[in-house]
């Protein structure tokens, strides 16, 4: 079997709850291998090979496995593996049951496991429950699952300085890729209703839609960002809003009927998407919202189209793996999922008007700020993460290798012959 995503290492005297933990790993999308369920020809030759076709090596801790010699002699395999590979597997212990890892059963167990960070579920009585902390655990780890299995979490440091700083610089850069496409939009219209939805401080609402004729609405969940976006910017209207509350329908009409604002002409929504739990449903309340001849701006990104050349270390493809699963980023494969959102919300006349940004054509300036937007926003993230985590070996390894490898990195990035490409999306769409 290729391909797995859980070896499930166990003591068989645990083996009712670990069915049912297989079973519910298995309806959440992941791929387990356990014996004697999948064993083919011999035993240890098949534990052998599912151990180097695994990506995460899970031990089920108890009493009953810590005591256990296959379990131990696993463990021993994995970690072989794992150092021969330079880390293909990585191995996780969740607890399956109460357990007080002082106590001396688990003195032997503790000798190779001490230093991992352990799942700890809240609630042990539930396989389903420890099924949803594992894959939550691992929810970057696996491209297969991940798209629709990710909790996606909210940019959360927006008001962060740095963030403030790197968003700058991406709308400027930006500027050069989709300027037609907004100038487009722009000529639709005369005096235009604009709703920018995720505006952050509104410094890109009004960069982007500042003209005085321009009725602009701003909407973010970010107070802090509100609040410097109404003290900087007074002839647009900016509110706290999240898009994702159950009364966001009903806010959106009250803040409609305050501005006398029967529809929008355009609704902007840029680098948001990849934030939200459900875009449908957000996609679906902005429709309803749009003009008849009204024009929906998406702007997001896929990493999946993201490519850079010469990348003989596989420096890059490292890179693209860590913001995956950068808990700050959003969902870096969101933007192949927004022509089928569109389409389940009813949209029409999508067109996907431009993808990928590269490097080529670009200045030296350009290409060093290109390179700080998404490289060094990746380190301040996983420092970031570091700081969170701080037992947390794999992102210790992933922070010291990319603090490391930084200036190696950017030198090669700035090479003339070098090429990077950046899955920015633009699309538009009507009612
Ligand atoms: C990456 S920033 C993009 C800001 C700006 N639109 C731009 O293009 O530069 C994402 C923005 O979405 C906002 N956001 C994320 N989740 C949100 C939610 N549920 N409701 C409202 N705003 C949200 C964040 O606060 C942040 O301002």
């Amino acid at each position: 079997m290729k391909n797995i995503d859980f070896f499930i290492s166990y003591s068989s005297n645990d083996k009712n709850i670990v069915d049912s933990l297989v079973e519910s790993l298995e309806s959440m999308g992941a791929k387990c291998w356990y014996a004697p369920r999948d064993v083919q020809g011999r035993y240890a030759k098949a534990i052998c090979e599912a151990i180097e076709n695994a990506k995460v090596f899970l031990l089920c801790l108890s009493k009953n496995s810590a005591k256990s010699e296959h379990v131990l002699n696993e463990i021993e395999m994995a970690y072989s593996h794992k150092k021969m590979t330079n880390g293909a597997i990585s191995i996780e212990p969740v607890c399956i049951e109460n357990i007080d890892i002082d106590c001396k059963e688990f003195d032997e167990i503790m000798y190779y496991i001490r230093r991992i960070n352990f799942i700890i579920p809240q609630d042990i009585g539930s396989s389903y429950l420890i099924a949803k902390e594992v894959v939550k655990n691992n929810s970057s780890l696996f491209g297969a699952f991940e798209s629709k299995k990710k909790e996606r979490t909210a940019s959360s440091y927006f008001t962060d300085d740095i963030e403030k700083k790197r968003l700058i610089i991406q709308n400027e850069l930006i500027k050069k890729f989709d300027h037609e496409v907004y100038e487009k939009v722009y000529n639709s219209f005369h005096n235009p209703i604009v709703l920018d939805v995720g505006c952050g401080n509104g410094d890109i609402l009004i960069n982007r839609f500042g003209v005085d004729n321009y009725t602009l609405i701003g909407v973010d969940h970010d107070e802090k960002s509100i609040l410097e976006a109404k003290n900087n910017h007074n002839f647009a209207k900016f509110y706290n809003l999240d898009v994702e509350d159950d009364n966001f329908a009903d806010k959106l009409d009250d803040i409609m009927i305050q501005n006398n604002i029967q529809s929008f002409d355009i609704i902007h929504i840029s680098m948001v998407l990849l934030h939200l739990k459900s875009q449908c449903k957000l996609l679906r309340i902005l429709r309803r919202v749009l003009a008849n001849n009204g024009i929906l701006i998406i702007k997001d990104i896929d990493d999946g189209l993201n490519f850079a050349y010469p990348d003989d270390n596989d420096d890059f493809e490292k890179i693209y793996k860590l913001c995956a699963h950068d808990e700050l980023a959003g969902d870096r494969h969101n933007g192949r999922q927004i022509y089928t959102n569109l389409v389940r919300a009813g949209y029409k006349k999508i067109s996907l008007e431009k993808q990928g940004f590269s490097s080529i054509g670009l200045n030296y300036d350009e290409k060093e700020n290109l390179f700080k937007l998404y490289f060094k926003f990746i380190l301040d993230d996983i420092k970031y993460m570091h700081e969170k985590y701080p037992n947390n070996i794999q992102i210790e390894e992933e922070y010291e290798w990319y603090k490391q490898n930084y200036e190696r990195i950017h030198d090669n990035f700035m090479m003339d012959d070098f090429v990077f490409s950046l899955g920015f999306q633009i699309y538009l769409a009507q009612k």
